[in-house]
């Protein structure tokens, strides 16, 4: 199944970009391969104009899930990410600390993270990724497993950093499901489809910092980027047939009984168009029937 097609994105540097698409449209998919953790079955990723064999050197990833070793310190967990770099001990712990400073987790050095909150879970996974002063940061929704108070100060503080030039990065690549985090943060915003993803929009955010989100520019953009990502591509379904060979998705048996009740009634009438029963369900019809475009 092909996941990614036709992918041609530069990251510049200087610049935050978002990359929205719907769930399982490729986001993480490429976001792993910007950062050479997988290898395209076609095509070349290229980092600094040299095509990647693994994880290059100056990439770091901020994951979803915070992805911290529980049984190390705050002082651990980042100063594990500076030991593969190969640097003298001092170093290792001068960088570390001045990470856990920057990133507002002073005082914290010694505490498990059982002992943090969500919050400052994340704020570890951020103090690791910045602390190899990475070239490229790369954040797969950093935010989403946040409450909506917590989750938007770490941004302002991120973006408050990164616009005072306080973040030893040059460029950042962040996944979001979230229209309004990629106006507020990003300087550009690629928006993906789905099976397979491919780049259909490349919008510029063009408002300066801070941002307001009554601004009505801001809204203008969260409405285009809304749009682009919501577009009915209905009309485009070519109806295909359902072989043997295609995997059905998993479902539960009562939406089946109520989708075949609705199917049996009039006025189907057993006989529906997939996007007409769709639309009546009030579904968009990759929620219907994922990953197909058949009746
Ligand atoms: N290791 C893998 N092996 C095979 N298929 C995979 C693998 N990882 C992801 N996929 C497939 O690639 C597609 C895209 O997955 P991906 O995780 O990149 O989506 P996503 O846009 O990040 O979704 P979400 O928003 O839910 O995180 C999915 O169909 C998924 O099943
Ligand atoms: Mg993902």
């Amino acid at each position: 199944m092909p996941v990614l097609v036709d992918i041609n994105l530069t990251i510049r540097e200087g610049e935050i970009v978002g990359l929205l698409g719907r769930s399982g449209s490729g986001k993480s998919t490429l976001l792993r391969t910007v950062g050479g953790l997988i290898t395209p079955s076609s095509g070349t990723a290229l980092y600094r104009d040299r095509s990647m064999t693994g994880p290059p050197e100056g990439i770091s990833i901020v994951f979803q899930s915070f992805a911290l070793f529980p049984w190390l310190t705050v002082l651990g967990n980042v100063e594990i990410a500076l030991d593969a770099l190969g640097i003298g001990r001092d170093e290792v712990r001068r960088k570390a600390l001045s990470a856990i400073d920057l990133i507002g987790l002073d005082g914290f050095q010694s505490a498990y993270p059982r002992e943090l909150s969500g919050g400052m879970r994340q704020r570890v996974g951020f103090a690791r990724a910045i602390a190899i002063e990475p070239v490229l940061l790369l954040m797969d929704e950093p935010f989403s497993a946040l409450d909506v108070l917590t989750a938007e100060l770490l941004r302002t503080d991120l973006v408050e950093m990164w616009r005072d030039g306080k973040l030893p990065i040059k460029s950042v690549l962040l996944v979001t499901h979230n229209i309004e985090e990629a106006v507020m943060m990003c300087d550009r915003a690629m928006v993906l489809s789905s099976n397979p993803g491919q780049i259909i929009a490349e919008i510029a955010i063009p408002l300066t910092h801070p941002r307001d989100r009554q601004d009505p520019l801001f809204q203008e953009v969260v409405d285009r980027i809304y749009s682009v990502l919501t577009k009915r591509k209905v009309e485009s379904i070519t109806p295909s047939i359902v072989g043997i060979a295609q995997v059905l998705p998993n479902a539960n048996v009562g939406p089946i009984a109520g989708l075949l009740e609705a199917l049996a009634a009039p006025p189907y009438n057993n006989e529906a168009e997939l996007a007409e029963l769709a639309r009546s369900l009030s579904f968009e019809v990759d929620d219907l029937f994922p990953g197909s475009g058949c009746a």
